[in-house]
Parts: C-alpha cells; structure tokens; sequence
C-alpha cells in the first residue's frame, strides 16, 4: 500500500478522539443554527420536544427527529432554506420519479466544502494535481457534473466537461485529451464500452487509469468487469443532492474496501429503516446524515433509503460505509421475497454467455406478483449457451435469492443503454 499520509488535508489527520469533539461542537452549531433559522426545524424539534441544548453527546442525535424527503418536497422550493434568498449562490435538484422535485441550496461556504470534500475524494481515489479529469456525470441541476468539475479544480486538476450524452464523442475527447481519470456513472461506462468497442478502439489502450463511479448502486463484479475491460482502478463515490452531492463519501483506491464518509463534515447513522432505532456498527439498515457544515440548508437525521452497513475506518480515520445494497425504494418483494437489483447484477456479471446490460421486468398474474429478468446475450453466444445462461441464471436466483424468476436472454444491444443513472425496474403491474 502506498504511503499517501503526507498528502491528507487537515480533517483526514484528526486523531479519533479530535474528531470526535469537532462533530459534537460542529453538530451543535447545526443543530442551533436549524432550529433559529429554518421554520421546519423549529416546529419539528418542538413538536418532538427537544431543543438543541439537549445534544450534549453525539449519542443525544438520536433524540432528535428524522428528516424525510417527503419534508423537503412539502417545503418546496425554498422552504428548508436557513439564510436569506439573496445569500444563496447556487440550487440543484434532483427530480425524483414522482411529484414535486426536491431543491436543495448552497452559500459560498457551502460550495467551497463541496469542492474541498470533492477534491478529498478524487485524492482517495488516487488523482493528483496536474492530472485530466474527465467528466461524463450530467451537468445541471443533477449535482454530479458540477460536483465533480468543481472537485476536479479545486484538486488542481484539469477539467474535460463532457456532461453525459453523445457517446461516441465522449470516446474520441478520452482518446483525444487523454484523461487519467474519468468520472461516471457505472452504467454509463458500460455504454462506453460498447462505443469503444464499435469505434474498433481497445479500451484496454486509453490512458485512464482510474475512474469514479457513483450516483447508482454498483456491485463487486461490475467493479472486475469494468476494472478488467478498461484496465484501470475502479472506485466507489457517494452523495445525494439533499446533503451536497458528490463527495460525502469514497473508496480509497489502496484499499478499495467500502467508501470512507467525509464524517468532519457529515455525520451518519444507520437505523432500523421500520423502528428508526440506532443500530450498532456492523449491522446493515438505513443510512440517515446530519450535515455538520451546512448553511443553507442544513439536514438533521435525512433519511436516505439507502441501505447499508457502518464499519470502522481503515486507510483514513473516518468511518466506511459499505457498498450500497440498494434503496429501499428498489427492494421488490417478490412472494415474500426481498430482491435488490444488485442481487441480479451479481448472478448476471457471473453468467458466461450473457453481456453486463439487464433490465428487470415486474408483471402481475392474477393475484401474484411476478419477475422477469431479460439479460442481453453476448454477440458471440449460441442458440445454446443462451439457453445454458437462462437456466443459471433463474437457477442461481432461485438458490441465492430463493425465489423464482423468469430469464428472457434478449439480442445484443436490445436493452436500452444508460446516459446516465440507469433504470433496472421496469414495473408493468397495473396499479389497483
Ligand atoms: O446521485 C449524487 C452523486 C453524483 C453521487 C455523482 C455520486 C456521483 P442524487 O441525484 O440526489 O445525487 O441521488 C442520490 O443516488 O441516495 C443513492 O440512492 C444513489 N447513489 C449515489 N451514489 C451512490 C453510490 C447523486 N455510490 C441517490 N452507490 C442516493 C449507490 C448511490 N447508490
């Protein structure tokens, strides 16, 4: 492992127990900062009868009341904000599959820690200043473009602002620029792949070392397949827009064991996603943050719906968060079941026969609901190895899983290609 400590910024050489007694100063600040500033705050510590003078631990947050993005989309679209309009430099949103999006909002301090957290996480991902950094997450009110350009810069890094999209121009800029490092989602470099291969370009040739795959959940195996067909380091970058974006948490590239969370700046907690209770270190439920920096739209306990597990830190003093599951929002449940799309993504990567695209397809019969996988064939498969992928893939379900699926193994490049977050669930049932 190399030694990257003379590297590290001031918040990654806080000894445990400094770090610790910044998040409480810091969580207090928040906490009353919250509370005098943003209505929403205000009513809903009073309404679960706390005050932030009762946070005199870091175990006290517990007390405190859940934030849920139902709140933030009843208080659209400025309504959780806790500084004046005209202090606000910059809104994102993120758009949501139902209803109202959700607004999130950024002072100038604000976007300055972003570019910092941002700039820590290219770092862990093995960039350096001087490096080219390519950007293909969309730009926009999607925090992922801006996130990582202004992350990239702050690094000392130089920018390549692709945004997502025309793919095969995306692949001449990689050949072109020559980037040591690209930014994505996971499924958006598999479309990469695609283009590379199409334009007769090994992408085993490019100069990309590294790439920083996050904004949708991303399993182990796609990390071999993309790490093995691109030959370079495939690392795990976390955020949501409700906390900052980008940046709240990454993998370090000498370890690749689960993503650190930038913890001096966003503290987490995982619970019990149906009691709500604090779970222990190690156990796997819902992640929920509480900025500890944030002005303009500070967040006490947001419930993420992501599911994950809290381990202890390794190549940085900060916590690890392990690779997300899924959202809870993603769970089908299938006879009594619990399915995540990352499950099949597993069982797909490791059939021979089948290429990394699948899509799932959900259908009621009668009463029941029922799950088709459609996997993509690889161009070279025969009538045969199709049927032998079909068969293990719907036997590895019904094995690991426990339940029964139905495997459609459909042409090459049938299923639709990513641009950006990709869609696994496709749900066909008829709404009662
Ligand atoms: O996706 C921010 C982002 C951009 C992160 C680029 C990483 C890279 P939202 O659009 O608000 O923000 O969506 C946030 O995406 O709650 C997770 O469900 C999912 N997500 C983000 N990163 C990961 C990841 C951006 N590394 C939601 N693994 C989150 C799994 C992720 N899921």
């Amino acid at each position: 492992m190399s030694d990257v400590r003379h590297l590290l910024d001031e918040g990654e050489r806080l000894d445990p127990a400094r770090l610790r007694a910044l998040q409480l100063e810091r969580l207090r600040a928040t906490l009353r900062h919250a509370y005098a500033n943003a209505p929403f705050y205000r009513e809903s510590f009073d309404k679960a009868g706390v005050h932030p003078d009762d946070c005199r631990t870091l175990a006290d947050l517990a007390r405190f009341p859940f934030t849920a993005k139902a709140d933030l989309r009843a208080h659209y679209p400025y309504g959780m904000f806790a500084v004046p309009r005209e202090r606000i430099r910059r809104v994102h949103a993120s758009s949501g599959t139902t209803g109202r999006p959700t607004v999130v909002g950024y002072t100038d301090a604000d976007l300055s820690m972003w570019a910092d957290m941002v700039a820590r996480s290219i770092r862990a991902a093995g960039g350096r200043p001087g490096d080219t950094v390519h950007v293909a997450y969309g730009y926009g009110l999607f925090t992922g473009g801006l996130g990582a350009h202004y992350g990239a810069e702050r690094l000392g890094c130089t920018v390549i602002p692709a945004s997502g999209g025309m793919t095969s121009r995306q692949v001449q800029l990689i050949q072109d620029l020559e980037p040591r490092i690209v930014m994505v989602t996971p499924s958006y470099m598999l479309t990469l792949l695609d283009e590379f291969e199409r334009q007769g370009v090994d992408p085993r040739s490019t100069s990309l070392e590294v790439g920083i795959f996050g904004a949708e959940p991303w399993t182990e195996r796609m990390r071999q397949e993309i790490e093995e067909r691109f030959a370079i380091d495939a690392v795990d970058i976390y955020g949501l827009s409700e906390v900052i974006g980008p940046g709240v948490a990454q993998e370090c590239v000498e370890t690749k064991d689960g993503l650190h969370i930038w913890e001096d700046h966003f503290y987490p907690e995982v619970v019990d996603p149906i009691t709500g209770e604090v779970l222990p270190e190690g156990e796997e439920g819902e992640l929920v943050f509480t900025s500890l920096t944030k002005e303009a739209m500070p967040v006490v306990r947001y419930r993420t719906r992501d599911l994950t597990t809290l381990l202890p830190g390794t190549a940085r003093v900060f916590r690890r968060m392990r690779k997300v599951t899924g959202r809870s929002d993603d769970m089908v449940i299938l006879r009594g079941v619990n399915l995540f799309p990352t499950q099949i993504e597993e069982i797909v990567l490791r059939t021979p026969g089948v290429a990394p695209h699948f899509q799932l397809r959900l259908t009621r019969e009668g009463r029941l609901d029922a799950l088709t996988v459609r996997a993509e064939a690889r161009p070279d498969a025969t009538a045969g190895d199709r049927d032998s992928a079909a068969h293990a893939i719907a036997a590895a379900v019904k094995d690991g899983i426990g339940v029964s699926v139905a495997v459609e193994i459909v042409d090459p490049e049938s299923l639709e290609r990513s641009v950006g977050k990709i869609r696994r669930i496709v749900d066909l049932r008829s709404r009662p």
